[in-house]
């Protein structure tokens, strides 16, 4: 990314122009005599000059770049300079067990879809459960899934919408932990409209999934759903992301520090990488980074005119936003959310500086600017439910490069 930019830079015409014909008024400061009348059209001579081959040099660098295929080779080398630097994969054994036990509406679907053509490309188990509903299961049901998971052939990777399982309780090997999450206000919001209009499949879709939503519950306000503390906008429905991170125990689902700690210590102790779905293409790149055996060349399916086209997932969903009082409440509601989220932020932000990739700065996700902000922002359209994915199942495979 950041090469792609230099070129342009430096070959961008007139701005860069004067610039470039600076050092000749320094040479020129020397001879005193005739200096005034010497300079304008030294300086404009040499900037000439410097303007055409800075263009040449562009239009050359350009074509080459296209000659060389574009994107992927500026990526590789990228990632091969990156490479250099950042030593931690090479540290760490090739995990051959990995488990997303991914948040809804966080992009997952996107991932899922990504991992298809991943595990076919470098030979793994690919278990993508078919359970959307269940997050949350007793101690039997939990060392049923665990020894149902070790007994996959390794390498695999195993996705299911499901709080985090703890294997070393129950002395089973613990893969290694891969997540995304997103802001909790936009997730919450995508489910809310989610549920009641569907997304890109269009209207017929929230027959499917809610069939039992009748019109006054469908059609409901959502600042009356906050306002006034309708169930689907209160806690405990609104502590929704920490239990992911917290576990199976009861107090995991109780809104309050208790669950806040654990999960944040679980994360450092058993997650690999949590990324947001905000920087998707960093986490993309660091998992290709943390992960090469699973993710290497994920971003360049990501990129590609192919995934693009049968990506297009968005569509148009009825998103109203809430005012910024309903906002307000809300955000103090989910206030344990968005410390874990701005915890897991700055993590993940470490991590980038630790591979060499710069953040954008954002502003801290407290002030009233940012609530303003958030009424502003639309939110993503990457993030489909898992349901239905069999749809897509055989457009994927015309294209899928074996
Ligand atoms: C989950 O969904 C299935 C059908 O997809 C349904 O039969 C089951 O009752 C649901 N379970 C819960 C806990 O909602
Ligand atoms: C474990 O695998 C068995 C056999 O494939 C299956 O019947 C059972 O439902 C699975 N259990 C879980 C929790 O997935
Ligand atoms: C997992 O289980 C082990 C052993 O019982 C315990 O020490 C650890 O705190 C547990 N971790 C979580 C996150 O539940
Ligand atoms: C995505 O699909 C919609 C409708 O299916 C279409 O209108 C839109 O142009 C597509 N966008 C892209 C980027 O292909």
């Amino acid at each position: 990314k950041k090469k792609k930019k230099k070129p342009r830079g430096s070959g961008g015409g007139d701005p860069g122009c004067p610039r470039v014909s600076k050092p000749s008024d320094d040479l020129q400061t020397s001879r005193k005599s005739g200096f005034f009348s010497a300079l304008p059209l030294r300086a404009s001579l040499r900037g000439y000059g410097f303007c055409m081959a800075a263009l040449f040099l562009f239009c050359f660098g350009s074509l080459f770049y296209q000659l060389n295929g574009g994107a992927p080779q500026i990526l590789q080398d990228i990632r091969h300079y990156l490479g250099k630097k950042f030593s931690l994969p090479r540290a760490l054994p090739f995990p051959s067990q990995v488990v997303y036990n991914r948040v809804g509406k966080c992009g997952s679907r996107t991932v899922v879809i990504l991992l298809r053509l991943l595990a076919e490309k470098h030979q793994f188990n690919l278990v993508s459960s078919d359970i959307h509903n269940k997050t949350r299961l007793t101690k039997h049901e939990q060392v049923d899934l665990m020894k149902n998971i070790s007994k996959i052939p390794q390498p695999f990777l195993y996705t299911r919408h499901v709080h985090f399982l703890n294997f070393t309780r129950f002395r089973i090997n613990q893969p290694v932990y891969i997540n995304i999450i997103r802001d909790p206000i936009n997730r919450f919001l995508s489910n809310y409209f989610f549920r009641r209009f569907g997304d890109w499949r269009g209207e017929q879709n929230h027959l499917i999934r809610t069939p039992g939503m009748k019109d006054d519950e469908r059609y409901l306000d959502i600042n009356v759903c906050i306002l006034e503390n309708y169930p689907e906008c209160s806690n405990p429905r609104v502590f929704y992301i920490i239990p992911y991170f917290c576990g199976q125990h009861p107090q995991c689902r109780e809104p309050g520090v208790w669950a806040l700690e654990r999960a944040k210590q679980n994360v450092l102790e058993n997650y690999l990488l949590v990324g947001i779905l905000e920087e998707l293409e960093d986490v993309l790149l660091m998992l290709e980074r943390l992960l090469p055996h699973y993710f290497s060349g994920v971003l360049d399916i990501y990129k590609s005119p192919e995934y693009k086209k049968v990506g297009n997932l968005t569509g148009t969903v009825r998103k109203h936003t809430p005012t910024l009082e309903a906002l307000q409440v809300l955000y103090h509601r989910m206030r344990y959310e968005y410390d874990f989220y701005n915890f897991i932020r700055d993590q993940f932000h470490l991590t980038k500086k630790k591979i060499g990739l710069k953040s954008a700065s954002q502003p801290p996700a407290y002030s009233s600017a940012f609530l303003r902000e958030l009424t502003l922002r639309t939110p993503k359209p990457l993030d489909e439910d898992e349901e239905l994915e069999s749809d897509l199942e055989d457009k994927w495979l015309l294209w899928c490069p074996s």
